[in-house]
């Protein structure tokens, strides 16, 4: 299984709390249901969640796997994650807040090579701030899915990051509406989002995914894309994520 053409897909977003970690947790349950291996990269260094989330008891972190890599010490990957199930693994961020500025962000680009020779998918879900681990993440990812609200901060942030990104000719990204996570708001229309942000809003998830109980789910380890239920009732925005996860993985999306 020496896959040479894993891809990273960074999921980061211009404000926090608007579904970042649910949405990685999500495309990965997809990604496993298409039979690829996962590996979940947990980049959102000082307060992660992807191993809360999915209720996975991490020994190992990318911390200290950066530490034996800056002390040239030969590394198995498998002695770094933990299992989700039998396709999906977690590279967690770090247990000890303290060592997260320890952290030398130039031995990411190792990892993630490493990461692409063992897994199809790299999921790295991120902190909102653009700091330079995320920036390494943006910029050494295949794609990335950048989540945002109908919040006008949210909005007016995300233009101006399609407007560097322009400047930069950067076009291997998609910007993902998310109106399942705060469904009370919802006043701009998808119009005048288009207009504000003067770009395509490429998927939305609609209100009908907020799921009430949620955190049901994160107790008990669910992925809700794995859910029979939930795939059941919300058919429609889990075949919408779908087509946003086989987007985020099409050749030359960059190149168009
Ligand atoms: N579809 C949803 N339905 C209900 N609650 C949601 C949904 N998506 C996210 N949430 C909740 O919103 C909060 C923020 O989501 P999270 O994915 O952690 O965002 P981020 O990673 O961007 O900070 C969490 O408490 C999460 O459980
Ligand atoms: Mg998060």
């Amino acid at each position: 299984m020496n896959n040479q053409n894993g891809k990273i897909i960074t999921i980061s977003s211009v404000k926090g709390g608007v579904g970042k970690t649910t949405l990685a947790i999500n495309l990965a349950g997809l990604y496993f249901l298409m039979k690829k291996r996962v590996l979940i990269i947990d980049l959102d260094l000082y307060a992660g969640g992807i191993a809360t989330c999915l209720n996975v008891n991490s020994k190992k972190d990318i911390y200290l796997l950066i530490d034996s890599l800056s002390n040239n010490k030969q590394i198995e990957l498998s002695d770094y994650v933990s299992n989700y199930n039998k396709g999906i693994d977690i590279l967690a961020c770090p247990k000890d807040p303290r060592d997260v500025s320890k952290i030398d962000s130039k031995f990411l680009s190792r990892v993630f090579d490493i990461a692409k020779r063992e897994y199809d998918i790299v999921l790295v879900d991120t902190n909102h701030s653009l700091d330079e681990i995320a920036l390494i993440a943006i910029d050494e990812a295949y794609n990335s899915a950048f989540v945002i609200t109908n919040d006008l901060v949210d909005i007016k942030n995300m233009k101006s990051l399609v407007s560097i990104f322009n400047d930069m000719e950067k076009k291997n990204y998609k910007i993902v509406l998310n109106n399942s996570r705060d469904t009370g708001r919802d006043y701009i229309s998808l119009f005048d989002i288009r207009n504000m942000i003067k770009r395509n809003i490429d998927f939305t998830i609609s209100r009908n995914f907020y799921i009430r109980n949620i955190d049901k789910y994160v107790i008990n380890g669910e992925i809700l894309t794995l859910n029979k239920t939930i795939r059941r009732f919300c058919s429609s925005d889990i075949k919408n994520m779908e087509k946003l996860a086989l987007s985020l993985i099409e050749e030359v999306s960059d190149n168009e």
